[in-house]
């Protein structure tokens, strides 16, 4: 079964668990979806309960990182094999910016109402990028799964610690060289622009760089795709010219690119 079919399947059997759940009222201290530690809601603690009634995972750990629309966890599966969680935060999630990186993408041209639904379908874009990412062996957090705000990756690091970023890494040359082939093979083998592309969504490991965090990621065919392109290699440029490397001009590198 193709890896999309595979996620409709196992969402639609959660929707259809947790739709048989709510008929029968449980009472589990939740007041009317209010979230806990402002952070995780009612729905989103049923999903992560679902993930461990389906063996995805065995436990989770804790919080790794906290950001303004998502949280990592650190989570086991049940080989002792670490496990990340990126659980997107229905809560504080800007419609309109995510929308414009949802609109014209050729691959998602349905987009049903309401800031949850597009969350999901933001976790859904992620996991598909990545799976994109995968099957052309350009290096990046491998996906797992993904069900409503959840997406279940593998853990790039140690006891709970992710990799460094370039930004907390030391960079040489061959790192920029690095990058610019890794955004020239996203555009021509994954036909995907990244669309947040910075030295905080590079890993650098001892096995070389990888590319992460690719929600924003959009087709090669989406309206602004090139506009996007531009603003990575711009970002890319900036970053290694700040650390004192050599870097070609960014017009020539978005021909590389695209050509
Ligand atoms: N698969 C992973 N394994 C280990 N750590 C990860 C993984 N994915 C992300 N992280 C860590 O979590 C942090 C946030 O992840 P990510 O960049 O994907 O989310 P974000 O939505 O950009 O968060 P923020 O709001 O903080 O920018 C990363 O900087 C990284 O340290
Ligand atoms: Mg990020």
């Amino acid at each position: 079964m193709l890896p999309e079919k595979i996620v409709d399947k196992f969402e639609h059997e959660t929707d259809k668990k947790l739709d048989t759940q709510s008929k029968h009222k449980i009472f589990d201290g939740f007041k009317n979806n209010k979230t806990i530690n402002e952070v995780l809601d009612k729905t989103t603690i049923m999903t992560l309960h679902d993930l461990i009634n389906k063996h995805i995972i065995s436990y989770v750990n804790g919080v790794v990182r906290s950001g303004k629309e998502s949280q990592l966890f650190w989570a086991v599966d049940k080989n002792g094999k670490d496990i990340a969680l990126k659980i997107y935060l229905v809560s504080t999630s800007s419609f309109k910016k995510r929308a414009s990186y949802i609109l014209g993408d050729p691959r998602f041209s349905k987009i049903r109402k309401g800031t949850r639904n597009l969350v999901y379908l933001w976790a859904k874009k992620e996991f598909r990028n990545l799976i994109q990412c995968v099957e052309r062996a350009i290096p990046s957090t491998k996906p797992i799964y993904v069900t409503k705000n959840i997406l279940v990756m593998e853990f790039v690091g140690k006891n709970g610690v992710p990799e460094k970023t370039l930004v907390e890494a030391e960079v040489s040359q061959k790192d920029y060289e690095s990058t610019i082939s890794l955004i020239k093979r996203l555009y021509k083998e994954a036909k995907l622009v990244h669309g947040d592309l910075s030295e905080f969504n590079i890993f650098k490991t001892e096995n070389g760089l990888m590319l992460f965090d690719l929600a924003s990621g959009v087709d090669i065919h989406h309206p602004n795709a090139h506009e996007f392109l531009k603003r990575d290699i711009n970002n890319i440029s900036k970053f290694f010219v700040k650390r004192g490397l050599t870097v070609a001009n960014p017009a020539d590198i978005f021909e590389l690119v695209t050509k």
